[in-house]
């Protein structure tokens, strides 16, 4: 089957549009406000996000790749071929196409909340890769992953690759990860890159690079935010933010206002005084054995992990 399933209510985004509106709104309007990263990715957002994987000082995309090809074999070896591949975030599905050659699945089935984009990119794919089932989902999985009946039961794979993950509180991680352990079906598993600790010097440069391609994926939030709920964002009045919370363990991202300013929402409006922030983006960094633990608790077994020679980064295979 090479369908396509998106919520009956979806535009562009996989989200339903007047939960997106309270909880955005509700976010907003907390005393510190916070916006989910998930609003990053309307379709401008998903291409300064394609750019950002390929800005110098962001090494987590490249990192991983390399983990790939130069593990890429034994990587095979421990998932095994003929899978039911479906990747978390697929984007511009570059990385499973990448791992089709030796992993071969049987099945691909791309979710992303960003349709429009995936749709585009799953098009190419399919030409490429006539032999594998393709299927593109246009879903929110953030708070729960909805399979339709169509993907396999057998050898499920999870990719979700890009440190991806970081983007959910370790709870909430643990919380997904359990979610994909019930549905990992006959002898699934999952295929997961995490991002590992390492000094504020390498990490803060990654979300505040010289050129200001992460500065613009930032503050295009604010314009998607005007289009989904009708505020009135001016992204001029701010200014990005990227900042290593050691204690957390995670980079965050902000947006902080430039000067006093008001923004009209749905049914009221919101204050910000200059220097007041909103909380845009959590991208938390783990050491690899507190991530092997993570996935231990969440009902995975045999684990294999592979990293880069600096071991800024990790790529894990974990079964049932
Ligand atoms: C998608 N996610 C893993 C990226 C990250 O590194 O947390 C999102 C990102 N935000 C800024 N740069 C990249």
């Amino acid at each position: 089957m090479n369908g396509v399933a998106t919520p009956p209510s979806s535009a562009n985004f996989g989200v339903d549009d007047a939960a997106a509106v309270a909880e955005i709104r509700a976010g907003l309007l907390q005393e510190r406000a916070e916006v989910s990263p998930k609003y990053f990715y309307d379709p401008l957002g998903s291409k300064l996000f394609e750019a950002i994987t390929q800005l110098p000082e962001y090494y987590p995309t490249r990192t991983e790749r390399g983990i790939f090809e130069r593990h890429g074999a034994e990587i095979a070896r421990s998932v095994g071929t003929g899978a039911a591949m479906i990747e978390l975030g697929a984007g511009n599905c570059d990385k499973a196409r990448r791992l089709f050659p030796a992993l071969r699945p049987a099945q691909y089935v791309a979710v992303d909340i960003s349709t429009e984009f995936l749709l585009d990119a799953l098009r190419e794919m399919r030409g490429k890769f006539p032999d594998i089932e393709m299927q593109a989902l246009g879903m929110d999985f953030s708070s729960g992953l909805n399979l339709p009946r169509g993907v396999r039961n057998e050898k499920r794979l999870f990719f979700y690759p890009g440190s991806s993950i970081g983007n959910f509180t370790p709870a909430a991680a643990l919380e997904l990860l359990r979610d994909l352990r019930r549905q990992c079906g006959v002898a699934g598993g999952v295929l997961i890159g995490v991002d590992l600790v390492k000094p504020a010097s390498i990490l803060e440069p990654a979300y505040d690079d010289a050129l200001g391609v992460t500065a613009a994926f930032n503050l295009n939030l604010l314009n998607h935010l005007n289009r989904l709920i009708d505020a009135n964002f001016n992204p001029g009045d701010w200014r990005h933010l990227a900042l290593f919370n050691a204690p957390l363990s995670r980079i965050e991202m902000h947006l902080e206002a430039r000067c006093d300013l008001t923004v009209s929402l749905p049914g009221g409006e919101r204050r910000f005084a200059r220097g007041e922030r909103i909380h845009t983006e959590s991208s938390y960094k783990y050491e690899l054995l507190q991530f092997r633990a993570l996935l231990v608790k969440a009902g995975f077994r045999n684990i294999n992990t592979w990293t880069d020679e600096r071991h800024w980064f990790a790529v894990c295979h974990a079964s049932i």
